[in-house]
């Protein structure tokens, strides 16, 4: 959603904010803008285009030290240049961005307007502005209880009265040496570099000066100087020991290289983040896997009686993938739940269960906020997630990382596959505790080894899938149908091709077919139909005659034989592992939906109405 950059040091601030606003670019947002101090005056620039729109709007001779930028994705009035940030104070001293929303705007903009205040926007953002420069303005004619001139008073002072969420940055043309930051459940990341320091909603957007990172907790404000930064909290209390983290990321795992969009470069990756997220964890000598982050002994781990997963869109459906695993290797009751519905449904937290919250970004507020429920009922909840540092991961404090390396395109996959096969470790080592023996638990981490290299495979067949994909992609609708293992998969597989070609897709489990939807069959409904080698395979089959039968086209994806002539088109996957089928069974189903939307001319890393990161509800 929208993202925050900052600078203050001694290059060029413009360059340097424009490129960390390219580098957020991919969150997704609908205008643009940026506010440095040149020449003692706030110089604004905004646009409700693209970021080139504004690096094309800029001038060149606005040189600066100091500055601060923002994407916006539209909550409080409607996508134009006004509504986006940086937003001022009437007399233009100060600007601000900020992510996430003000609950009491309103009240606020009332009580501003009350007291003659004229607003020029729709947004929440604008009346921060306003009060930082009030509580200023008041300090300096010696009738305000904030001191002449600091700005981090102020802006404390301003957020004592602010309910809800936020991630800001504020400048003040009579600090020009100077950011405030503040965070309240929308992530704020510092960069330290040599005598200039960064500000970012997300580290892609600081990378390529530093990977030293300082991430603010919520209900904390930091000035922060060129050559140094102070932490403090908004009741006051020094916050300043805080360790900078080295990111595990550098500016090349952002470029794009040889491809045109990130989601094929993604999926490109997965052998090597497949690589990535089994390197340590495969213990041959007692066939399990080794998950020192989760931090549970085996008698703990023993005393698991149930897991739940609990994550949104792509994650929630990982979940499920995770959820069939663990019952197959460990025998013991698991599913998946959509966090987003976690908190509002009272839930029953069992103390025996093990929750776990799966999230790419570690942002989602959703399923931060279903861990921040757990954790208020007692329940024992443990994180899977991508980004390091992030809030889901930091409010677990144990849990998984993914290590699939950046993910920049909206449409989760190396990611998603990472995920799944982080569940098939966590299913094998909950099993070895069991009763899953010790041939089986050799068979398992024979199979997983094997994983890298027959996604590989896979990406080698790539152009007959984008050939089967022009065929099928002028379909209205399509439905994709999977039984048990299949069924997650099949999920993910219309979620991904309703997300990036704006192909109307559906799900359903190949029993459910002859309850409903098999009325919608016909010659213009394409089905993918998911045939895992397992002892359901007749049974699939018999699913594919059905469909046929009613005029219906069916492309199989399939790791078996099937009768030769029966689907329209088929999709291999190598055989693995039984277990192990759909971390397979997913990647053919992600470079469909991908040359899918290809063909159809669809912006595939930048979906419409769609963020990579959704930290508002
Ligand atoms: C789909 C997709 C989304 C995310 C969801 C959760 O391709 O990417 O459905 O999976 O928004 O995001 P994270 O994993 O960051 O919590």
């Amino acid at each position: 959603m929208c993202g925050i950059v900052g600078y203050v040091g001694k290059r060029d601030a413009v360059p340097v904010l424009v490129e960390g606003l390219h580098r957020l670019e991919y969150r997704g947002y609908d205008s643009a803008g940026l506010a440095v101090v040149h020449r003692g005056r706030l110089a604004v620039t905004k646009t409700a285009g693209r970021v080139q729109d504004l690096r094309d709007k800029l001038k060149t001779n606005t040189k600066a030290t100091l500055g601060i930028g923002h994407t916006r994705w539209a909550t409080h009035g409607e996508p134009n240049e006004v509504n986006a940030h940086p937003h001022t104070d009437t007399a233009g001293r100060i600007a601000v961005v900020h992510n996430g929303i003000i609950e009491n705007a309103e009240q606020l903009r009332a009580q501003l307007q009350g007291s003659g205040v004229r607003l020029v926007s729709d947004t929440d953002t604008e009346a921060l502005a306003h009060m930082i420069a009030a509580e200023l303005a008041a300090a300096e004619a010696g009738d305000g209880p904030a001191a002449p001139g600091d700005l981090e008073d102020a802006v404390i002072r301003t957020l004592r009265r602010v309910e809800g969420a936020y991630g800001l940055v504020v400048l003040d043309i009579k600090n020009p040496d100077q950011l405030v930051v503040a965070r309240n459940g929308s992530p704020i990341v510092l960069g330290l570099g040599e005598n200039e320091m960064f500000v970012a909603s997300d580290v892609s957007a600081l990378v390529r000066y530093t990977r030293q990172v300082i991430y603010l907790e919520d209900g904390e404000v930091a000035k922060i100087r060129a050559t140094d930064y102070r932490t403090t909290t908004l009741a006051g209390q020094d916050a300043s020991a805080k360790i900078p983290m080295t990111v595990d990321a550098d500016d090349d795992d952002y470029e794009l290289g040889p491809y045109q969009d990130y989601m094929r470069k993604e999926i490109h990756e997965q052998p090597d983040a497949l690589r990535r997220a089994l390197r340590g964890r495969l213990d041959d000598r007692f066939a399990t896997a080794r998950l020192g982050g989760i931090n549970l002994d085996a008698r703990e781990l023993r005393s698991i009686r149930c897991v739940k997963f609990l994550g949104c869109g792509s994650a929630y459906y990982a979940g499920q993938m995770g959820a069939t695993v663990i019952e197959e290797l460990a025998r013991i009751p698991a599913d998946a739940e959509p966090a987003s519905e976690f908190r509002y449904r009272s839930p029953v937290v069992d103390p025996d269960t093990l929750y776990v919250a799966v999230s790419q970004s570690g942002e989602t507020i959703d399923t931060l906020m279903a861990v921040q429920e757990l954790k208020r009922k007692g329940g024992q909840v443990m994180g899977a997630v991508n980004v390091v540092g992030s809030a889901i991961g930091r409010e677990c404090g144990r849990g998984i990382f993914l290590h699939a390396g950046p993910e920049v395109a909206v449409a989760s996959t190396k990611a998603l596959t990472n995920m799944a096969v982080s569940f098939a470790l966590l299913g094998l080592l909950l099993g070895r505790v069991r009763d899953l023996s010790a041939a089986s638990g050799h068979r398992v981490v024979t199979g997983l080894r094997a994983l890298p290299e027959q996604v590989n495979r896979i990406l080698a067949a790539e152009e007959d899938i984008a050939t089967i994909a022009g065929r099928f992609a002028h379909a209205e609708h399509m439905f994709f149908i999977g039984r048990v293992r299949g069924w997650p998969v099949a999920r993910e597989g219309a979620q991904k091709l309703k997300e990036i070609s704006y192909v109307h897709a559906e799900a359903y489990q190949a029993g459910e077919l002859k309850h409903g939807p098999l009325a919608l069959i016909a010659a213009d409904m394409p089905s993918v139909v998911i045939v895992p080698s397992d002892d359901l395979v007749a049974k699939n089959i018999s699913t594919i005659e059905q469909i046929k039968a009613r005029g219906g086209p069916v492309i199989a994806v399939t790791s078996t034989d099937i009768p030769e002539g029966l689907a329209d088109a088929v999709i291999r996957v190598p055989r693995a592992e039984p277990e192990l089928e759909p971390i397979l069974l997913n990647v053919p189903l992600q470079i469909l939906a991908y040359h899918a939307a290809a063909k159809l001319g669809r912006d595939i890393d930048k979906p419409r109405n769609l963020a990579k990161s959704v930290t508002v509800e």
